[in-house]
């Protein structure tokens, strides 16, 4: 490792280094809207696959078996994290990682509306205890996108009388489950589950309709100011923010009118439209990142063709500096990243992308950014979502035909030699 130490020593000695994780994508056995969604339209998304999918990622032949198989789309035992979390938090250890995010499912708390179930709160609650007897930092995260299904049946987040139900699990959460947490992440990525389930329309509930999004947008606003208001109130100490999906978006042509309008509109949109309006209702700012977007004339997305992830998406890991530069003139709080990684089955590019996030890291703390904490995503191999099972974000992978063999990829092996090196500096 020939890093330059001397550079390392601008990460704070209390810098979280971690990984994150999702309920839905990794535990197994859940019971949620998204459960019944991918079971009605598992056959119907292999059939389309090659339609929806062929052209914009890079190597469709190595994808296209497991694209194109309906098992694909069903996320089922997940990665059995459920079961097997006091592993999974070995393997963070070993790694050299002192931090990690993972979600409290409300399925799994609520199940039917009104009625608890108390195993669940004690699952929960030991999982947490798990994570402190191994000194990792728990950022426990209350939405990333699941619901339980009457919640789901009542309108979900496109009424907002139903933001009450919301108020009433997290205030269970504040009362069962924080006494050994300080950072909780409210929601995660507003912007991309709105934009998906009712703008295009891909995932569930499939809306397409602009109303309904303006109105899941601003009642997920609303729902993150009262859960922020229930979580300080029942212990003040609590570090309370969302994580939100930032793209470094930058114009193609730096001094095109157009391109910079196109850029401004986006950037403002996307990136900073929901966090302003939530100001004062957050205690640090949560990233997460991507990738970059290159904009020209009239919101007409121009990236460069390589180097893509197995996704398709344009990486550009150094986009994390002025994001990080951006994010702290904006709001002056203290900064996590709460996502970044990469669909890298060949673990080809994830060490490079590692080395160069560093860096942007290094550059943002030498200029004053108060960075306090890096969580890649993610752990271990995950259902992704609209793809299904084949794209590959894993430090560890899982071979879920194996046995739910988890492999720590070379990457994540030069990821915590890193920690260690920099930890030391
Ligand atoms: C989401 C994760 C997802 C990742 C990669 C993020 O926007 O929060 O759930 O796995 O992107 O697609």
């Amino acid at each position: 490792m020939n890093e330059n130490n001397n550079n390392d020593k601008i990460f704070p000695k209390s810098f979280f280094w971690g990984a994150s994780t999702a309920g839905h994508q990794v535990e197994g056995g859940l019971q949620d809207q998204w459960t019944l969604w991918e079971q009605a339209h598992a056959k119907e998304l292999a059939q389309t696959a090659h339609q929806r999918q062929a052209d914009e990622i890079p190597f469709w032949s190595n994808v296209k078996d497991a694209a194109e198989d309906p098992d694909n789309y069903i996320s089922g035992r997940g990665v059995e994290h459920f079961k097997r979390y006091k592993e999974d938090f070995d393997i963070v250890k070993q790694l050299n990682m002192n931090a990690f995010r993972f979600s409290i499912e409300w399925s799994r708390l609520e199940p039917k509306e009104g009625k608890w179930d108390e195993a669940a709160i004690e699952h929960y609650r030991k999982y947490i205890a798990e994570l402190r007897a191994r000194r990792i930092e728990p950022f426990a995260n209350l939405w990333h996108w699941t619901l339980p299904v009457w919640f789901e049946e009542m309108g979900g987040f496109k009424k907002r009388s139903n933001v009450k139900y919301f108020e009433r699990f997290v205030q269970k959460v504040a009362e069962e489950l924080t006494e050994d947490l300080t950072f909780i992440i409210t929601l995660n990525e507003p912007n991309v589950f709105t934009t998906f389930g009712y703008t295009i329309g891909e995932w569930p509930p499939q809306e397409k309709n602009l109303i309904s999004a303006v109105k899941v947008y601003f009642n997920l606003i609303h729902a993150h100011k009262r859960a922020y208001k229930i979580l300080k109130k029942r212990k003040p100490m609590l570090q309370v923010g969302i994580a939100q999906q930032l793209a470094n978006i930058q114009a193609k042509r730096p001094h095109n009118f157009f391109d910079q309008l196109s850029t401004k509109i986006m950037r403002y949109y996307w990136n900073w439209w929901f966090s302003n309006r939530i100001r004062n209702q957050q205690d640090f700012l949560g990233i997460n990142y991507y990738f970059s977007d290159y904009y020209t004339g009239l919101f007409k997305r121009v990236n460069p063709k390589v180097p893509l992830s197995d996704v398709g998406w344009y990486m550009e890991p150094e986009g994390l500096y002025p994001l990080l530069l951006r994010s702290w003139a904006h709001f002056r709080k203290p900064i996590y990243i709460t996502e970044n990684g990469l669909a890298d089955a060949q673990d080809e590019y994830r060490r490079w992308w590692i080395e160069e996030s560093i860096v942007a890291m290094q550059r943002a703390l030498s200029e004053g950014v108060d960075l306090r904490g890096y969580l890649h995503w993610s752990l271990l191999d995950n259902f992704e979502w609209k793809y299904g099972w084949w794209p590959k974000y894993g430090l560890v992978g899982v071979n879920r035909e194996h046995h739910m063999k988890r492999t720590i990829r070379a990457s994540a092996k030069w990821f915590a030699a890193r920690i260690k090196q920099i930890n030391k500096a």
